[in-house]
């Protein structure tokens, strides 16, 4: 990874993910892509930035030859809550997109990470320990669009040589910059009810459980999957990875350890308990450990503290 253009560079993962590149391949190396509704602001504006459109592919080609850019990570897409009001819109983002960002990669030779999502996965998957390899059958249109990704990734590698490569991201948890219509949005949104003293009101029933992982180690994933050896990979669109499973109760008792006083009730979701309840328990993530050596962080405890205390100095800097 030489220039590396980051599509959706303002959003839940790019926002921060951007500036990680950036420290480990040099500021210069990574342009933030970006779409005119959504600009790069602070942090984000110390390196070069373009609009990086994936519905207009002309956009997308514009930077690649700019920046002689090799990889792309594109992480433009609708979240699951959303795509099920917006159908058309998450299609046209995650597919036409795709279609859009791979057909360049292809004529520039660039290396593409498209991320999957629990959300590809369905009711009738096996739950607990889902395999690598098994049945995908989701019924939500964040699914479709997430297995369509795997397959068409595979499919020019396959057919043209891309080097595509991908993660099946659980919920992820961050201190920066929300996530904003997924199923996963409340594990985010507890801590922030947490730190500022309020009651949450939980949509997802005690008892769900999804997996989720701490924002360090979603950026470790896409980074060291980019790194990691060709030769190893029997797989490539898209790898399980795993490193915590809870429920609601679960990180309201790992939140309430160190805020005792903290309360949370059930006010129930319909929407987004039936995408939950499709949805793994915890993923078998054996081979992502065995074919780019894949290895967590964060649990649920060491996460919690870190969240709490990065929320802790945002608030006391009145930052959110
Ligand atoms: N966080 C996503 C969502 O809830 C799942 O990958 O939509």
């Amino acid at each position: 990874m030489k220039n590396i253009l980051v599509i959706g560079s303002t959003g839940q993962i790019g926002s921060e993910l951007t500036l990680e590149l950036r420290k480990r391949y040099g500021v210069e190396h990574v342009v933030a892509g970006y779409i005119p509704s959504a600009m790069p602001q602070g942090e984000l504006q110390a390196g070069p930035s373009a609009i990086a459109d994936v519905t207009d592919r002309q956009s997308i080609e514009v930077v690649a030859r700019q920046f002689k850019i090799d990889t792309i990570y594109n992480l433009a897409a609708l979240l699951s809550v959303v795509a099920e009001s917006r159908p058309a819109m998450a299609w046209k983002v995650g597919i036409d997109g795709l279609w859009n960002v791979l057909e360049v990669a292809r004529e520039y030779g660039c290396a593409v990470f498209t991320p999957s999502s629990i959300g590809s996965f369905g009711m009738e998957t096996p739950h607990v320990k889902t395999p690598q390899d098994t049945i995908q059958r989701p019924r939500t249109m964040y699914g479709v669009t997430k297995v369509t990704t795997e397959l068409l990734s595979d499919y020019y590698f396959v057919k043209y040589g891309v080097d595509t490569r991908a993660v099946r991201f659980p919920g992820i948890i961050s201190n920066v910059t929300h996530p904003g219509g997924g199923t996963t949005d409340y594990a985010v949104e507890i801590f922030y009810a947490a730190v500022k003293g309020e009651k949450f009101v939980c949509p997802i029933k005690a008892g769900t459980y999804m997996d989720m992982m701490y924002m360090p180690d979603a950026m470790h994933a896409a980074i060291s999957l980019m790194e990691a050896d060709p030769k190893r990979l029997v797989h490539r669109n898209a790898f399980n990875i795993a490193s915590m499973s809870f429920d609601p109760e679960g990180v309201y008792q790992a939140i309430k350890k160190h805020l005792p006083e903290f309360e949370m009730t059930y006010e129930v979701d319909p929407l987004k308990q039936a995408i939950a309840d499709s949805w793994p328990d915890c993923l078998d993530d054996s081979c992502a450990r065995r074919e780019w050596d894949w290895m967590p962080r964060y649990d649920l405890e060491s996460m919690t503290v870190d969240m709490l205390e990065k929320l802790r100095v945002k608030l006391q800097k009145k930052v959110m």
